[in-house]
């Protein structure tokens, strides 16, 4: 079977990762780590985009050299990924030497096809952004706003790609691929956008102006735009035209998922990219799928360096741990809606679903076991109102694997903690304490304290995508292993005798920060 490919976004290396990065990568993983419970292959990829005038300035200001720079900036990336248990296979760096040779390649193949020409264009530029300016950037007044600094007119010559020859193809792709985009308002917004396409794509900038970027290889005074560059990250460093790479292309492409925010979808992913690979020679079927997420804000307002509106993830999951952190990300933003970012409903969700929810259910479980059956918990078959329970929490799973294979994550883990709520509803109806003073109904407690902790296993299994670690604990106290997620599940045989071992809370109450 193909794996499972899902890429993120390559992130920006001209600043340190923030909320909405993380958010991101997180996302990716929990999809990633889902697919692998269901037993596929998944080749996860993500990494930074390194080229560009936000890096060469940055750089600049620092007086160092860009490749220092980003080296040092991808170094922030990874550490956090890495506590933050992104299981990504491969990094993708756009300096990386592959990458570049695969990005020169395909620009040699798109010249001899006749799909990049050199032309001269005139223009206002503005010196301080170092961008040409269009009638979108004039004021009311029809002058360009003192935000742009010093603006002179400009001849330049440049290296284009003939996108509008791609946009009837690109109309009628969308057309009739109407799942291309997720969600399916995006598409909506993408079928407008295409609508306008108006132009061909300036793809170079001349290295007088930006030195820092990919060489055109058939005209060395230019360097590749940006975007251009970054957009071929999905294939080269998934092996497309490397011999030397040890994945093979054409068994992993398409990818399942672009996991993107929405402010990249167009033109970036939704009409550039499609039109390269288009014009590379891919076929429609060949066309990946993107996967668009919504915003996070903080406080309700954008997240921005200039304003300080910012907020340290390091210190986010040293306050909230890990897995509260992760929980919340997935839990209360809805897929491709924007959210807020709010710490009274992170604790909220957090001391409901995890420390109040499968937290103190396992606690109570071994609890029970442990006052009950101090000589071990014999196996016995399962009464009918056990069964009755455990197949309900059956159609929640496949519940789960519907709102998971379509990316509702937050749905997904809805169907955990009903899991859960039925379980504790179980418990208290059935009341194994007065249970346990009948001494003609040891079988059926025995059935009950079966029941609870097949009903954990369950529960713990779906939270694993989301919180692995705290998930490893909850299955190391339970001695069991996940269940396998297969299309037809199966509990496996309870053993002979269990032990209950010693319940230490894996989700302590957090206090509330004045
Ligand atoms: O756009 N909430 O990089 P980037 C949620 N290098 N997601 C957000 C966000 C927020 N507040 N802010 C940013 C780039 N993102 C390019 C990508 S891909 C070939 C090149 C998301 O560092 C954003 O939508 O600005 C994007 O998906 C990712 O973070 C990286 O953003
Ligand atoms: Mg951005």
């Amino acid at each position: 079977m193909k794996p499972y490919f899902i890429s993120t976004a390559i992130d920006y290396t001209n600043a340190i990762p923030h909320i909405g990065h993380t958010y991101e990568k997180i996302l990716a993983d929990v999809l990633a780590r889902y697919q692998r419970l269901r037993g596929r292959e998944v080749f996860f990829l993500t990494g930074v985009d390194q080229h560009g005038q936000k890096v060469q300035q940055a750089a600049e200001k620092q007086g160092i050299s860009p490749q220092a720079f980003t080296d040092a900036l991808s170094e922030e990336f990874i550490t956090l990924w890495k506590k933050l248990g992104i299981s990504y296979d491969v990094w993708a760096s756009t300096t990386h030497p592959c990458h570049k040779r695969v990005v020169q390649k395909i620009l040699t193949n798109l010249l001899e096809k006749g799909w990049l020409y050199k032309a001269s264009y005139q223009g206002y530029y503005s010196v301080r952004q170092e961008q040409f300016l269009t009638d979108k950037e004039r004021s009311e007044d029809g002058t360009f706003g003192p935000e742009w600094g010093e603006v002179v007119f400009l001849e330049e010559e440049n290296w284009y790609f003939r996108l509008s020859k791609c946009r009837s193809w690109l109309i009628s792709f969308l057309e009739t691929h109407p799942h291309f985009v997720t969600p399916s308002f995006r598409q909506v917004e993408l079928k407008n956008a295409a609508a306008k396409i108006n132009g061909d794509l300036c793809i170079s900038r001349p290295k007088s102006r930006l030195s820092w970027g990919i060489e055109l290889p058939f005209d060395p005074e230019f360097v590749v735009y940006v975007w251009f560059d970054a957009l071929i990250n999905y294939i080269s460093f998934a092996g497309y035209l490397n011999d030397e790479s040890k994945t093979n292309f054409s068994s992993l492409w398409p990818c399942n998922d672009h996991v993107i925010g929405k402010d990249i979808l167009i033109p970036a992913h939704g009409i550039y990219w499609p039109c390269m690979l288009h014009a590379i020679g891919f076929l429609d079927e060949q066309m990946p799928h993107l996967l668009v997420h919504g915003f996070w804000t903080l406080n309700g307002e954008k997240i921005s360096k200039s304003t300080g509106n910012v907020f340290d993830v390091h210190q986010a999951i040293e306050r909230f741990g890990l897995a509260a952190l992760r929980y919340y990300l997935m839990r209360d933003a809805v897929m491709g809606r924007d959210a807020d970012f709010s710490e009274e409903r992170l604790l909220n969700r957090y001391h409901a679903e995890l420390s109040n929810g499968i937290g103190n259910l396992l606690n109570r479980s071994l609890g029970m076991i442990s006052r009950y059956r101090p000589e071990g918990l014999c196996r016995v078959s399962l009464t009918q109102e056990c069964s009755s329970l455990l197949e309900g929490h059956l159609n929640l799973v496949h519940r789960y694997y519907k709102e998971m294979d379509g990316s509702q994550i937050h749905d997904g883990l809805e169907t955990m903690v009903e899991i859960v709520t039925r379980t504790n509803v179980f418990i208290d109806t059935k009341a194994p304490w007065k249970i346990a003073k009948e001494s003609d109904q040891e079988n059926r407690l025995s059935a009950i304290l079966i029941t609870l902790l097949e009903s954990l296993r369950i529960a713990a299994t779906l939270l694993l995508p989301v919180a692995p670690d705290a998930g490893a604990k909850i299955f190391s106290q339970l001695g069991f292993d996940p269940l396998v997620l297969s299309d037809e599940i199966v509990i496996p045989e309870f053993p002979e005798k269990y032990y209950a071992g010693k319940a230490t809370p894996i989700f302590p109450r957090l206090l509330e920060e004045k």
